[in-house]
Parts: structure tokens; C-alpha cells; sequence
């Protein structure tokens, strides 16, 4: 416990020492893809282990943990194979889908004999299409040029036809699956810079058999889905919906009464790194949820597209963020007002989700916040840090604070010492965050 270590230094939290049996450096990516977590490629998701593990020390069975920022879903995951009720919310309708799938029980018998049709339909399509079909599968795709932009006429026209067979699937909840599956090979299958998480096009890739990327994605998902439906308590497989409330919406306004949570377990979004409207624009742009990039991007906590008009009168709760806006006001040589409005966009916003947890959890309960500091133009943004005062200010108080290691195959990347953005690795740039901390903070 660190309570004394806050209590005395709220401004720096690097001095504690590191946990060590937290860095989960044993395992490898093939541990942490285990069950449903590996079916989607999702930017900054959470090790399983963690999350498992923390779930496992605060709740018992049959109580509710709470996702607001949920991604790809891992802490509902983790939360149902371990008889705990979950609820998750994600602004972005490719995490809910994504976490939809992966955790609801599925007829793997349906499962199969739906792989069976599409099969079929893909060998004959690949001899044969015929016009009406191929006039039929075209339409049902969202006109926007940026389909065009990412995808060469042959792959469009194969994905359409996927496409177009997925939605003939009648069982709902088995067509997801496949929209999963499908969503998860559109990277390989455009012409998106393989392995760049910047959106950039790579005009010499290799062109690759859309169906057969399909076909494998989705035989590997039915295996993992087998082994999903025999972690899950029956009464969960009999109505997952009592047990698990899913939504695509905002962190700020969660599905749930006042006091209902026994605990949250979160890893919000980063202020000026990812761009998570960009990264997720291909599934976005099949599925029909993207018209233009600007208005999608708006929405993302974090995005430097956000603005919000009040920022200024606004009680961001914490001193260290005017220490900072202050050392990026003194920086003269640049104009860092884009910047400075960004970062308080920002807080604010995460101190209205901060509210909201609150709201929603019950009292003496605990909330993980999994969080890593950042660096900005020389400038360090101490979010950690931040996060806990704001905390602290709206009622809660320090429970235990976590330092922990992030073992180098599972950083993300490298932050470009220009742009304060997530680059491609090189040996001339920082480790992004190669510690992490979990807040975990009581509701007094
Ligand atoms: C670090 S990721 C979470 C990853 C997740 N822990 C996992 O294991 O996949 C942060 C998430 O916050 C979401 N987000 C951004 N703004 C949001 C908002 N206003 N409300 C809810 N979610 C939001 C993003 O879409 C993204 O999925």
C-alpha cells in the first residue's frame, strides 16, 4: 500500500517502487490471446491476466464490474468466465460489436454450418459471379470514396461478396460473428501500410485472397468459441443478458443505477497519441458508422479534433494540470495554444467520467484505473498523477497504487519525439510508457 507515498507526493508517483509480479513478463502473445481475446487486432488493449487478476482480488462471484472505456472487450471477457456480472460501454460501435461477439454464447453447430454455406458460395464465386449477384452485393456497401482510397477493385469487389453472404445469415448473433471476422481481416486484405498503426497506403502490397483471409479467420474464432462456451456458468449460457449489459455510448452517461457497481476496471483513452477514429476507419467505413473522418473523429475522448466550447470556465480538479499548461505557455519559440486546448479538453472530459463512475459505484467500492504518463514537446503530462488528484477532489480516496513494468513485447510502440504521437518503432526514439500505474481508488 502507497497511501503514505500519495499522501506526501501526489506530484510524482515514479519513486514507487515497481510491482514486479504485475509485469506478467512471463507470458507470452499467444498466453494473453487466449479464449475470445484474439479476435480483433484492437489498439492498447489489456493483458487478460491483469484484468483477471484484479477482478479475482476485489469482487466476488455474481458481482458487477464496470468498463466504461471497454475497447475490445477484455474486461467483460475476463469478467464472465469468472462468474462476475459485467457491463461495458465504448463510444466507438466496432468495440461494441467486437465485445458483443466475444462474449456472447453461440451454437457452435450454427456456427458451423453457416462456415459450411459461405464456403460453398466463396468456391463457386471464385469461378463464377454472376452479374445480379455481384449488382446485389456491390449495393449493400457504403458508397464513400475512402472504400475506394483503401481497396483495389479486385479486393473490393471479393469483400463485397463477403459481405453481401455474411448478411444473408438469418441468426443475428452468428452473423456478428462473421462481421467480426470480417472486420478483423480488412487491414490485410486493403491496401493499409501492413503493421503501421498510422493510416498510410503501401500502393506495392501484395494482393492477398480475400476469401481465404475470411475463411481462416473464421475457422479460428469457431475453435476459440468452443472453448469460450465451456469456461461460462450455465446460467450464463442459458441468459447471457441478465448477466452482461453492453453499450455503444459515452463513459459519461453509463447504463447503470446510482450505486450499482462493485467495481470498475478501465484504461481510458491518451491525450495526444492514438487517433482511435483513424485506426478503426475500415470496419467503420464497411459498416456504414463513418461519413467523413472529421465527424467521426469528434466523438473519441483524447482526439484532437474534439472541442469543446466550455473548457475555459471549467474546475479542471488538479493543480498539476495548470503546472503543466503553464510549462507548455512558457515554451514561446512554438504556438502550443492547439495543444494546451487539447490537453484541457481532455481533462475535462475525464473528470466527467471520473463523476460518473462515482455515480454508478457503490460505496467503499473500488475503481482500477490502468494508466501510463506521457511526454509531450519536453513536456511531461502526468496523467497518473492528474487522474489520482482529480480523484481525490470529487471523493475518492487512494486505495493502493500499482507501479508496474511493461514488458517491451508488449509496448505498443515508440512516440515520435516531433509529434508526441505513437510512431514506428526506431533506436532513435523513447519507449512510449515502459511503466504503467493502476490507480485503484475507493469511493469514500
Ligand atoms: C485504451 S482503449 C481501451 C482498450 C480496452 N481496455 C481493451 O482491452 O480493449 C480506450 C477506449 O476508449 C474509447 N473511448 C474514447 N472516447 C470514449 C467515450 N467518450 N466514451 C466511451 N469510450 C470512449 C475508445 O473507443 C477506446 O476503445
Amino acid at each position: 500500500m502507497y497511501n503514505d507515498v500519495i499522501d506526501c507526493n501526489i506530484k510524482n508517483f515514479s519513486s514507487i517502487p515497481l510491482d514486479y509480479s504485475w509485469s506478467f513478463s512471463d507470458k507470452t502473445i499467444k498466453d494473453t490471446a487466449y479464449i475470445t481475446h484474439n479476435y480483433y487486432t484492437y489498439p492498447a488493449k489489456f493483458i487478460p491476466q491483469l484484468v483477471s487478476r484484479l477482478i479475482n482480488t476485489y469482487t466476488k462471484e455474481k458481482e458487477l464490474v464496470a468498463d466504461p472505456f471497454m475497447g475490445s472487450g477484455t474486461t467483460v471477457v475476463e469478467s464472465l468466465v469468472s462468474k462476475r456480472c459485467a457491463c461495458g460501454v465504448d463510444i466507438n460501435e466496432i468495440a461494441y460489436l467486437i465485445s458483443k461477439v466475444k462474449t456472447t454464447p453461440l451454437d457452435i453447430e450454427l456456427l458451423k454450418k453457416e462456415y459450411l454455406i459461405l464456403e460453398e458460395k466463396f468456391t463457386n464465386y471464385s469461378v463464377l459471379v454472376e452479374k445480379d449477384i455481384l449488382v446485389k452485393a456491390e449495393n449493400i456497401v457504403p458508397k464513400n470514396d475512402r472504400i475506394d482510397y483503401w481497396f483495389k477493385p479486385k479486393q473490393k469487389e471479393e469483400l463485397s461478396l463477403i459481405f453481401y453472404s455474411i448478411f444473408e445469415i438469418e441468426n443475428i448473433d452468428i452473423r456478428d460473428f462473421y462481421l467480426v471476422a470480417f472486420a478483423q481481416i480488412l487491414k490485410t486484405a486493403s491496401i493499409w501500410l501492413q503493421k503501421s498503426i498510422k493510416p498510410t497506403r503501401d500502393m506495392k502490397k501484395k494482393e492477398q485472397d480475400s476469401y481465404n483471409l475470411f475463411l481462416c479467420q473464421a475457422k479460428r474464432m469457431i475453435k476459440r468459441h468452443e472453448v469460450y462456451n465451456t469456461m461460462l456458468d450455465k446460467d450464463f449460457i442459458s441468459d447471457i443478458n441478465k448477466y452482461r449489459k453492453l453499450k455503444c455510448g459515452d463513459s459519461r452517461v453509463l447504463p447503470l443505477e446510482n450505486e450499482e457497481a462493485d467495481f470498475i476496471v478501465t484504461s481510458p483513452p491518451y491525450v495526444t497519441s492514438y487517433e482511435y477514429a483513424d485506426l478503426h476507419q475500415l470496419p467503420s467505413l464497411w459498416f456504414g458508422y463513418l461519413n467523413t473522418l472529421p465527424e467521426f473523429r469528434e466523438k473519441f475522448i483524447g482526439s484532437s479534433y474534439k472541442n469543446r466550447g466550455d473548457v475555459d470556465n471549467i474546475d479542471l480538479k488538479s493543480d498539476i494540470i495548470i503546472d503543466t499548461i503553464n510549462k507548455f505557455s512558457s515554451n514561446e519559440k512554438k504556438n502550443n495554444k492547439k495543444k494546451i486546448r487539447e490537453i484541457k479538453n481532455y481533462y475535462a472530459d475525464m473528470l466527467e467520467s471520473f463523476i460518473e463512475m462515482k455515480r454508478v459505484l457503490k460505496s467503499g467500492g473500488k475503481a482500477a484505473i490502468v494508466i501510463g504518463n506521457t511526454q509531450f514537446k519536453n513536456v511531461d503530462i502526468f496523467n497518473a498523477e492528474i487522474f489520482c488528484e482529480q480523484m481525490l477532489n470529487i471523493g475518492f480516496k487512494v486505495f493502493d497504487i500499482i507501479h508496474r513494468e511493461i514488458p517491451s513485447k508488449m509496448l505498443p510502440s515508440t512516440r515520435d519525439s516531433a509529434t508526441g504521437r505513437f510512431a514506428k518503432t526506431s533506436s532513435m526514439d523513447k519507449l512510449v510508457y515502459p511503466t504503467e500505474y493502476i490507480l485503484i481508488m475507493e469511493k469514500v
